[in-house]
């Protein structure tokens, strides 16, 4: 029998950013704020994490609408149409959606039908994963134009009253557009997991805590329509963390990542003009900063000290401010590193836009 031989999509060698959006909501919520609902202080705040404030969104503001405030701007910075989009990602982890997915609402607003829309649930680390797919969907031809978003709303998943993570907690969204390029603009990703820490970083009230709840001592059986309704009301999933442990994996294990990445780049620390890394925490990001032995000439994000951790967000938000205080960067070479629950991470070396 003769196969007659498949074509296949033309490859691009080369991809790069090619524009960054940003959305962040209006209100802004002070530490002294946060003190009403936990046993804390501004001065504790400041000092162990270097948040001032952070941005969150009103009721009827959903991680769709940020998520399209920061595409449109993407797009528009890119010179982009939504129609051109071979693929739409949206990193987030407070879609309140298991499915429907956000990132098919965001391409039939925007006017990207029919492009492929989906989710990424990797929390931090969600939106350098996304740079790691949408580089390989562009550059192995599957797609021309990818619009990668990292959109959270976060506050809809804290419990203002506990201590472990609410106060670090923002919302917002960043995006970029991915395309080709002549020269390579993405280094090579570094993306992984460890899920031996699954605990450490996470959601309560879960529908299988609930399950377990309802179904103990009723071996495997279906929960009864009260019972559903009883477990539906009871609990909202809300996130908590075990901060320390969190804390020493970023500062040992991410440190390890970020130079992997400039190593898989072929590039060293003094080349670089700016670090962007996951904005969890300014006393991980110095740690990082001095593990790298970065030049006093490499510029730092420190988007964390107005916009908090915003998860997914936090790395287009940072790298869109970072463009907007010092033009002169663009062209210049940016580490991103990107971790969180799972646990999981991502770094990448890139050309900023
Ligand atoms: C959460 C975090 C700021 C806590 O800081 P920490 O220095 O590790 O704090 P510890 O848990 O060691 O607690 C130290 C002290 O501060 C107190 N403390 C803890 N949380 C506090 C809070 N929110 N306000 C005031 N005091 C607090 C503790 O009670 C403890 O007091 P003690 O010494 O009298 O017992 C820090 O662990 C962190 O940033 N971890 C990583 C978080 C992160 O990146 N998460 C998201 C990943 S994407």
């Amino acid at each position: 029998m003769s196969v007659p031989t498949l074509k296949q999509a033309p490859l691009h060698e080369n991809t790069r950013i090619m524009g960054v959006g940003a959305y962040r909501p209006d209100v802004i919520v002070t530490n002294d704020d946060v003190c009403q609902w936990i046993d804390s202080s501004d001065e504790w705040i400041r000092q162990r994490t270097g948040i001032i404030t952070r941005h969150r969104a009103p009721a009827d503001i959903s991680v769709i609408d940020m998520a399209e405030g920061a595409a449109r701007e993407a797009l528009q910075k890119a010179g982009i149409e939504a129609s051109q989009l071979g693929a739409v990602i949206v990193s987030t982890v407070t879609h309140p959606y298991a499915t429907p997915s956000a990132a098919a609402s965001l391409a039939d607003r925007l006017g990207a039908t029919p492009a492929p829309a989906f989710d990424i649930s990797a929390a931090c680390a969600g939106y350098c994963y996304g740079i790691a797919q949408a580089d390989a969907l562009v550059r192995s031809g599957a797609a021309n134009y990818v619009l990668v978003v990292g959109a959270e709303k976060l506050s809809d998943v804290i419990d203002n009253t506990e201590r472990t993570i609410s106060f670090l907690l923002g919302d917002g969204a960043g995006a970029v557009v991915i395309g080709p390029s002549d020269t390579p603009g993405i280094g090579p990703s570094v993306w992984g997991s460890d899920g031996s820490k699954w605990d450490a970083i996470g959601m309560t009230g879960s529908m299988l805590d609930l399950r377990e709840l309802a179904t103990a001592g009723k071996q495997g059986g279906a929960l009864s329509a009260e019972e559903a309704a009883v477990t539906d009301a009871a609990v909202w999933p809300t996130l908590r963390q075990d901060g320390q442990t969190v804390f020493r994996w970023a500062v040992w294990e991410m440190a390890k990542v970020a130079q992997q990445a400039l190593d898989a780049a072929g590039i060293s620390a003094g080349d670089l003009a700016a670090f962007i890394p996951h904005q969890a925490n300014m006393r991980i990001i110095d740690e990082m900063a001095k593990k790298l032995k970065l030049p006093e000439t490499v510029i730092i994000a420190r988007d964390i000290a107005d916009a908090g951790n915003t998860s997914a967000a936090s790395i287009p938000l940072a790298t869109h401010r970072l463009l907007q205080e010092n033009p002169q960067l663009s062209g210049g070479l940016a580490l991103q590193i990107g971790f969180g629950a799972g646990l999981v991470f991502g770094a990448q070396v890139i050309v900023l836009p």
